[in-house]
């Protein structure tokens, strides 16, 4: 039988004294990261901390999309929707994320931008690939509601009869909703830290971070609530709400 001292060494090849920090490459995760005497303020290593694991999270949430993207084109709506969930609650994270950097100051930010280049946000490799996958998510679940013989219309019409593709249609609308509250909140923290008529380290007046904030992945299954609401307006003549 395996005594205590052979728990404890690692089975896995690698760098990193356990199996825990071979595995998930901890050595070289942890160093990726400014040295303490390279920061220009010591609210630096959060700023990055949070970059960084906003990245990972984006990179991960738009790999589980691309697998739900697959799913939806072979029609299996349970495995697609149960993958967006997983996307969009990986998504909340660099939301909630935002909310720790309104805790820098503007003028030590400023110390902090100096160091930045022309580096910004609108290259962010996570952010680019969720806007990547978004679009072909809302063809593929096009195309299956035509193979259907369907309309959108009739999809939420008859939901419990196409509880599949309507589960598809609102967890697509969820990744949208959190694409747009991502942005409300980078808008607010932008404008909180910066101001909200400067413009970006890469020439980009903070002013059209509110423009993107209305950009929409999937404005037809926004718009579908307007057409319930005024067809059952119509039909129960005198109904406002
Ligand atoms: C103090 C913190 C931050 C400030 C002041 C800030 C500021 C800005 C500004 C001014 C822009 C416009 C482009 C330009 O740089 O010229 C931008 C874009 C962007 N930033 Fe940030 N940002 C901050 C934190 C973050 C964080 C933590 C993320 C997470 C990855 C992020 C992701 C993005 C993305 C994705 C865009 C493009 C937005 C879009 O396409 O709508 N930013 N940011």
């Amino acid at each position: 039988m395996a005594n205590q001292d052979d728990f404890r060494k690692p089975l896995l090849p690698g760098k990193g004294a356990s199996d825990y920090e071979r595995y998930l490459r901890t050595d070289e995760l942890l160093a990726l990261q400014k040295l303490p005497e390279d920061l220009l303020h010591k609210d630096e290593t959060t700023f990055i901390v949070v970059h960084q694991a906003s990245e990972l999270l984006m990179k991960g949430a738009a790999f589980e999309l691309e697998r739900a993207l697959a799913y939806i084109e072979q029609g299996d709506f349970f495995n697609s929707t149960r993958l967006i969930r997983r996307a969009n609650q990986m998504i909340e994270q660099p939301i909630t994320l935002l909310h720790v950097l309104e805790t820098i100051t503007p003028y030590d930010y400023h110390l902090i931008r100096a160091g930045l280049g022309h580096g910004s946000g609108l290259d962010s490799p996570g952010f680019l690939s969720l806007l990547h996958v978004g679009p072909r998510l809302g063809q593929a679940f096009n195309e299956q509601v035509k193979r259907a013989g369907l309309t959108v219309d009739d999809i939420y019409r008859r939901h419990e009869e196409f509880f599949g593709l309507h589960d598809v249609a609102e967890r697509l609308l969820d990744f949208d909703e959190r694409m747009q509250l991502f942005r409300f909140h980078h808008l607010k923290l932008a404008e909180r830290v910066i101001g909200g008529r400067v413009v970006g380290t890469m020439g980009t007046p903070v002013e059209v971070l509110q423009q993107r904030m209305e950009h929409w992945l999937y404005k037809d299954l926004w718009d579908i609530r307007n057409r319930i609401t005024a067809a059952t307006n119509e039909n129960q003549s005198g109904g406002q709400y």
